[in-house]
């Protein structure tokens, strides 16, 4: 099995991270820790704690991390996630498992990921990289124990791949979904970004999922017919029997989408259905050969870290960029794919879905 620690802030596409790392049956689902980000600490673990629950796995341990970025003040997504971080879904009022407190979060990563055997383990960030900077600082040995570190943030632009990148109404082309250059999660915690990426062990062991991959990965109709009927029905919505009741799994990943489709239609006029980025970054730890990395290309990523920090996203320049630049061939980078094999993908979701609902 692949031992995977997920670091996240749910979040509606970090539930579907949740759901591909608890479910795949090669996955060996460490622990989780959250982070704050799309909403407040409290509200990403409280998240977390529910999602759990309700794919059946209360077994498996969250501890809440880090409430603010290493340098900076904490900002949130409530345009996107709605206030709680996971608005429009129905979770138990109280999770019955709580969160764990009385261990050091970052004490309990590094013991859970040093104890696989070496260059097995995936560490897989869908939150802000604040948990996972301050890691890599305490336990300077982990890096070059683990088989890798898999994140999705950042956005490269500059046609780097076709796919139709988030645009603000009346604001012309932009690559990042925060400000015009910066994607959410590494906006929110540039300094830990930078020194992630600039890691001279991890920065040849990272994938980095950007928004331009992301982004070509929509939660369409057809995908959320299937989300809601399972494969066995056809895609036609018209021929298809809508009449059978969805698993109450089915109905909460339905009720995920679709709260996340009406705020990508309202914020970024993306009508087609919403990118669905942070499973991605579990996918491409689990099944590499989903992606196209065009050959075996790798990058130099530097980060913007000058600027100011606005809650109101004003006057911020270019903080929070992911700079990218293509290596020659051999020398050690960081894999960003251009590209996903959406049936696979999807399918891997499917899969999971009826999994959790045989258990
Ligand atoms: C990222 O930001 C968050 O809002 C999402 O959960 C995802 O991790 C996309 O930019
Ligand atoms: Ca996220």
């Amino acid at each position: 099995k692949i031992p995977l620690w997920l670091d996240c802030d749910p979040g509606h596409d970090d539930a579907y991270a949740l759901l591909l790392a608890a479910h795949d049956p090669r996955v060996d689902l460490l622990g989780v820790t959250t982070v704050h980000g799309n909403a407040s600490l409290e509200q990403t673990t409280f998240n977390a704690r529910g999602m759990l629950e309700a794919l059946g796995k209360r077994n498996i341990h969250v501890y809440p991390g880090a409430a603010k970025p290493i340098v900076r003040e904490a900002v949130h997504a409530a345009d996107i996630h709605g206030e709680s971080g996971l608005d429009g879904v129905t979770l138990l009022p109280q999770p019955i498992e709580p969160a764990v407190t009385d261990v050091d979060y970052l004490e309990a990563m590094y013991k859970a990921l040093i104890g696989t055997p070496p260059e097995t383990a995936w560490l897989v960030s869908t939150g802000t990289l604040t948990n996972i900077g301050l890691l890599f600082q305490k336990y300077t040995d982990l890096a070059g124990h683990l088989k890798g570190l898999s994140i999705m943030g950042g956005a490269v632009g500059g046609g780097f791949t076709n796919a139709p990148m988030g645009k603000v109404k009346d604001e012309g082309e932009r690559f990042g979904n925060w400000t015009a250059y910066a994607e959410f999660n590494i906006y929110c915690d540039p300094e830990a970004s930078h020194f992630i990426f600039s890691h001279p062990v991890l920065r040849a062991k990272t994938t980095l999922i950007p928004l331009d991959l992301s982004h070509q990965v929509l939660g369409t109709k057809t995908v959320r017919h299937t989300l809601l009927y399972g494969s066995e029905q056809p895609l036609d919505a018209s021929t298809a029997n809508t009449e059978q009741t969805p698993s109450p799994l089915r109905a909460l990943f339905t009720q995920i989408m679709s709260f996340f489709a009406g705020t990508y239609a309202e914020v970024f006029s993306i009508t087609e259905g919403p990118p669905l980025h942070d499973p991605l970054a579990v996918s491409a730890a689990i099944d590499p050969e989903f992606f196209d990395d065009n050959g075996g290309e790798r990058f130099r990523v530097d980060i913007v870290t000058e600027g100011v920090h606005s809650v109101n996203q004003l006057q911020v320049g270019e903080l929070g960029r992911t700079k990218v630049t293509k290596l020659p061939p051999g020398e050690g980078g960081c894999r960003i794919p251009r590209g996903v094999d959406l049936e696979k993908f999807w399918g891997s979701i499917e899969s999971c879905l009826k999994r959790a609902d045989s258990v």
